[in-house]
C-alpha cells in the first residue's frame, strides 16, 4: 500500500526521485514500451475493431491498469516513488510548480513547440523521443492550444461530469449524451467548446499530448493519475452506481465485441474492468 500525493506537495527530493525514475525508464527502452502499448491502443470510434482505451466504457479501467503498470516499472527502479497527481482545475497555468526547471519543464518554443528547460528538454540528453507519431524527437508543448484560447477544466467543468449518476450510456462511444465516463472523458462537453475535461486537458498541453504517443510527455502520467482520482470520486458520490454495461451486449449491438462490459476481459492484460473498479488495497490518494 503506498499513497498517490498531489503533484503541487511534493518535496524537492520527491521530484529529484521522481525525474531520476522516469530519465531510467527511458534510458532502459522499457519507457517507449509503454508509448507504444498506448499507440496501439489509440483507437477511435470511426476506426473498426475493439476499443479498450478509449471512447470507450472502459477508458477508466484500461487506464487504471496501464498506470499500475507503469508505476511497477517506477517503483522497480525506485520504491519510494509514485505517481502523483496533477489537479489541473487548481494549478491551471503556465506559472504552476509543475512546470519549473526542478519537474516537468516548461512550455515549448514558439518556432517548433520544444521544450527547451527541465530534465526533458533533449538538449539535456536524457529524453528522445523514439515510439511517435510523427518525425520530432524532442518532446513538445503548446500551451493554451495554437491560437492560445484553450484553457484548463474547472472545477464546475468536473462537477458538471460527477453530478451524472449514470456511469456510460449507449451507444457507449464518444457520441454518448449522458454518463459520467463520456463527459470525464471529454467528447461530451456540455456546451460549445470541442471537448472537456479529459480530452481539454490534452488540448490545452498540446504538442505530443494531442495524439496517441501522449505518453512520451510524462506529464501524462499525472494527468491520467487525476483522471483515475476523478473516478474515485465518482464512484464515492454515487454508490450505488456501478460500472456499465454490466452485462455483455445483445448479440446485435453495434458494439458488440467492439467494447468491454464488467466481465469481460479487456487487452493487453486480459484483466477485467470487474477486477479494477476498487484500487484502495493498493494504493490511496493523499
Ligand atoms: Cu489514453
Ligand atoms: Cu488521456
Amino acid at each position: 500500500m503506498y499513497t498517490r500525493k498531489n503533484q503541487r506537495n511534493l518535496t524537492r527530493t520527491e521530484k529529484q526521485r521522481l525525474v531520476a525514475a522516469f530519465l531510467e525508464l527511458k534510458r532502459s527502452g522499457r519507457y517507449d514500451e509503454f508509448v507504444s502499448v498506448h499507440v496501439q491502443y489509440y483507437t477511435a470510434d470511426g476506426e473498426t475493431g475493439p476499443r479498450a482505451a478509449h471512447s470507450t466504457p472502459s477508458f477508466f479501467p484500461w487506464h487504471r491498469q496501464f498506470l499500475l503498470e507503469f508505476e511497477q516499472a517506477l517503483r522497480t527502479v525506485d520504491p519510494s516513488v509514485s505517481l502523483p497527481y496533477w489537479d489541473w482545475t487548481t494549478d491551471n497555468t503556465p506559472a504552476a510548480s509543475l512546470w519549473a526547471d526542478d519537474f516537468l519543464g516548461g512550455n515549448g518554443r514558439k518556432r517548433d513547440q520544444q521544450v527547451m528547460t527541465g530534465p526533458f528538454a533533449h538538449a539535456n540528453g536524457h529524453w528522445q523521443i523514439a515510439a511517435s507519431v510523427t518525425e520530432d524527437r524532442f518532446l513538445t508543448r503548446n500551451f493554451g492550444g495554437p491560437k492560445g484560447r484553450v484553457t484548463l477544466p474547472t472545477k464546475e467543468d468536473v462537477a458538471w461530469a460527477t453530478r451524472d449518476a449514470v456511469y456510460d450510456s449507449a451507444p457507449w462511444d464518444s457520441t454518448a449524451t449522458g454518463g459520467f465516463r463520456n463527459k470525464l472523458e471529454g467528447w461530451a462537453t456540455g456546451n460549445a467548446d470541442k471537448g472537456n475535461n479529459h480530452n481539454r486537458v490534452h488540448r490545452w498541453v498540446g504538442g505530443v499530448m494531442l495524439g496517441g504517443a501522449s505518453p512520451n510527455d510524462p506529464v501524462f502520467w499525472l494527468h491520467h493519475a487525476f483522471v483515475d482520482l476523478l473516478w474515485l470520486r465518482w464512484q464515492k458520490a454515487h454508490p450505488r452506481s456501478g460500472y456499465q454495461p454490466a452485462g455483455p451486449l445483445d448479440a446485435n449491438d453495434p458494439q458488440k465485441g467492439r467494447i468491454y462490459s464488467l466481465n469481460e476481459t479487456m487487452p493487453p492484460w486480459n484483466m477485467r474492468p470487474a477486477q479494477l473498479l476498487d484500487h484502495s488495497g493498493l494504493y490511496r490518494y493523499a
